[in-house]
Parts: C-alpha cells; structure tokens; sequence
C-alpha cells in the first residue's frame, strides 16, 4: 500500500465511520470521494444524536425541569465548543444557523434592514467573486436588487485563482461589503485573505468569509481572520445536517437588526412593538436545530481530539498524491490549481469530451461515489468554458488506496467511452 508522509492512521480513523464498510452494487466497495458535499458521520457523533433524543429531548431556554435544563445546557454546551474550535473572542458571537446558506443570507438581511453606518442602498457597493457558491452570489443579487446597491465581483485567472491585478478598482469607498470563500467548493482553491481584508479595511468595507470548505479541513481562527462574519457548515465538517454557524464580531451582532422574528429571540412583546433579546439569541428566532447543536459539538470534539492541523496535513499528502496520480491521466484537465499548493482538498476535473456525468455514473458503478455538474458554482464553469466537472473531495479518513481506485476507475470510463 502507497505510504506517504504526514497521513494518519486512517485505519484506525475509518472504523469510527460504520458507513465507510458498506458494499454498493453488488458487491463493491465504497469508495467514498463527495466528501466536498457533505463528510460521513463517526459513531461517535451517531451515539450523540442517539443519546440526546433517547435522554435528554427537551426545548430549550424555556422549562423548568430537568430534561429542559439538560438540553439548554447541552445546547448552550456546543455553542461553547464551536466558539473555542474557532477562537471566538465570545460565545455570543456564535450564531446557530439551518447551514451556510442562511447563515449567509442572514448577513445580507442584517445589512439590508440596517441603519447607517451599514446600511447597503443604491449608493453603495457589494464585492463578491466569481468563485462563490450560489449561496454566496444569490443573496447579495437578492439584495442589489431590493436596494438597488451595485454588485461587482473579482474575476478569475487561468489557472483557478482570484484575479486581484484590480482589487483598488473592485474594492472602493463605496463598498459597504465584501464576501468571499475561503476555500472554493469547486477549484479547490484556498484565496489570499489577508489581501482582500487589508484592502477592505482601508476602504472600511465589512469582510464576510465563507468557510464552509475550511473549517471542515484546517484550523480557523476568526480573530486571525480579521473578518466581521465567518460563516460555515456542521454537516461537511462530521456533523449532522441541520446546522450551521455565523460568526459574527460583537459589536456588529449587538448593533444590527434581527432578520427573522419569532419566539425565543425577544425581550419583550407588545402589540404594538417588541424589544429583542441580546445576540446571539436575537438572531435565532423559533426552536433552533437543538439536537444537531450537540452533534456539531460532537463532532468538534471528535475533530478536535485528532488536530486540526494533522488532519490538514493528512489532506495535503492525499491531495498532492491525487494531483499526481489524475495527471497520469490522458484527457484529464484539473479545473483549479494543478498543484497542491494553497489549494483544498476539492478537484475538479475533465475527461477528454466525455460529459461527467457520464464520468460519474460509471464511476459510480464500480462503487467510487463522486460529485458532477456545476457544484452549485455554475458561473465558474461559464468562466472556463465547460458544462460541468467531475469532482472528487477527500476527508480524515480517505486513503491513497482511494485515489488509486479513482484513477483506475477512470482509466475503466476511458476505455468504455472508447
Ligand atoms: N456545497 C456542496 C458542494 O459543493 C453541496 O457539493
């Protein structure tokens, strides 16, 4: 077996995720590379939801009894655990989300209903990049258009980077915010922050970070950041689906209007007007995803106890052996870095002219599950010209035997297609 440098005991790692045994089609072993879309669960986050539901189920913040008491705690528990897993100065900063998604789209509703100093209207700007994931584009077009703000967006090089020759032009006095992903979904490509954020700041535009693909794989420390919201995902990242995460800095959190109203995130009501509760419980309106709280919190525990930075480590060694190993591959064009340098542990790839989903369905017949379409990052494929990528996204516990099952399962589809 391929043994390289940093990995870890995968071993070891793969049997705390009952589903990575499974057969599929009679008989094949699975070979699990979506891992971009959503990461297996590890029994120990399984045995969380299982024990929550069958000992503790209860609302939260709102009982008087034991089962209500353990579930606030319990609850209140993970959101101390996200705060630490990404160095927030307060718990309070940490907002619990359905996904990435909402928690995206609650920045674009706080600024929109905002006062100045941050409103957004149709004198100001808003900055994404052409690398975003819908859920990153779509809100702020939703907002452009509501309040006739300009949206403008950073465009991409030949080889999957940001494009920043003209950031002094992108980035002006009009820009009320910036936001951008840390790692692309689809490119794989980890962006320079600091530039952006520096550029931002002179201009004194907020910064707003999609981390959905980072925090699942390296360390993220929102202070070092230097961003004003981070948002990310629980269900990428061994947790369930159901939850996500705004990390919000203080201040802001305290001066911005709630987007959704409802129980749980007032302080008082009247009928003819309502005061609201402090962040982050202004912003979390109704019963919250409570039981995936504490699979989050299990499964930063569960991350957490491995190391952030051994589970990067083992993701590069993994993918500087797939970007090897794909481009023995004839026909195949990585789409993003052809390197394993400042990129993520996503690769999106071609296959001469065969369609990927072509790729993917016979990929998927010998057992190797993969991602392919545009991966909800379409104006990137407009970008380079091409329908749609085959896109393989390794984990914790992926393997070099994973990446030589894929590259002989494309060799399979090559000869198939003839
Ligand atoms: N955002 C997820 C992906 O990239 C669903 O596959």
């Amino acid at each position: 077996m391929t043994q390289l440098p940093g990995l870890l005991d995968t071993e070891a790692i793969r049997k705390d995720f009952p589903i990575l045994d499974r057969q599929v089609h009679d008989g094949r072993k699975l070979v699990y590379l979506d891992n971009a879309a959503t990461s297996q669960k590890p029994r120990q986050v399984l045995d969380a939801l299982g024990e929550y539901y069958e000992r503790h189920n209860a609302n939260v913040h709102r009982g008087v009894h034991v089962l209500a008491e353990e579930a606030t705690a319990l609850y209140e528990g993970a959101r101390d655990k996200v705060a630490e897993f990404v160095n927030a100065p307060s718990r309070d900063e940490v907002i619990f989300t359905k996904n990435a998604s909402e928690s995206l789209n609650l920045v674009a509703n706080m600024l929109g209903w905002a006062d100045e100093p941050y409103r957004v209207d149709h004198e100001t700007e808003i900055v994404i990049t052409e690398m975003e994931h819908h859920s990153n584009i779509v809100p702020w077009q939703l907002l452009a258009q509501r309040t006739g703000a300009k949206l403008k967006w950073f465009g991409l090089t030949d080889d999957g980077r940001l494009d920043l020759s003209n950031i002094d032009e992108v980035i002006t006095e009009k820009t009320k915010i910036v936001s951008f992903v840390l790692v692309s979904n689809i490119l794989g490509t980890v962006n320079p922050v600091e530039a952006i954020v520096r550029r931002a700041q002179e201009v004194g535009a907020l910064v707003c970070i999609d981390a959905s693909q980072a925090a699942p794989h390296m360390p993220l420390d929102v202070q070092a950041l230097q961003a004003d919201f981070v948002a990310f995902t629980g269900h990428k990242m061994c947790g369930p689906t159901g939850i996500g995460v705004l990390w919000g800095r203080q201040e802001l959190l305290e001066d911005l209007p709630p987007f959704l109203g409802g129980g749980e995130m007032i302080e008082t009501v009247s009928m003819s007007s309502s005061t609201y509760a402090p962040a982050p419980h202004k912003f979390e309106a109704g019963t919250p995803p409570i039981a995936q709280a504490v699979g989050l919190g299990a499964a930063i525990d569960y991350l957490s106890a491995i190391g952030m930075d051994k589970i990067l480590a083992h993701e590069h060694a993994i993918t500087e052996y797939a970007v090897k190993r794909l481009l023995e591959v004839p026909d195949l064009r990585i789409i993003g870095p052809a390197t394993a340098e400042d990129r993520g542990a996503a690769i999106s790839f071609t296959l001469g002219d065969i369609h990927p989903h072509d790729v993917g369905q016979v990929l998927d017949e010998q057992g190797i599950a993969v991602r392919v379409g545009h991966h909800c990052a379409r104006p990137v494929c407009l970008r380079y010209g091409i329908p749609a990528t085959t896109r393989a996204s390794f984990y914790l516990y992926s393997t070099p035997a994973d990446i030589d099952a894929l590259v002989d399962g494309l060799e399979h589809v090559r000869n198939f297609f003839g």
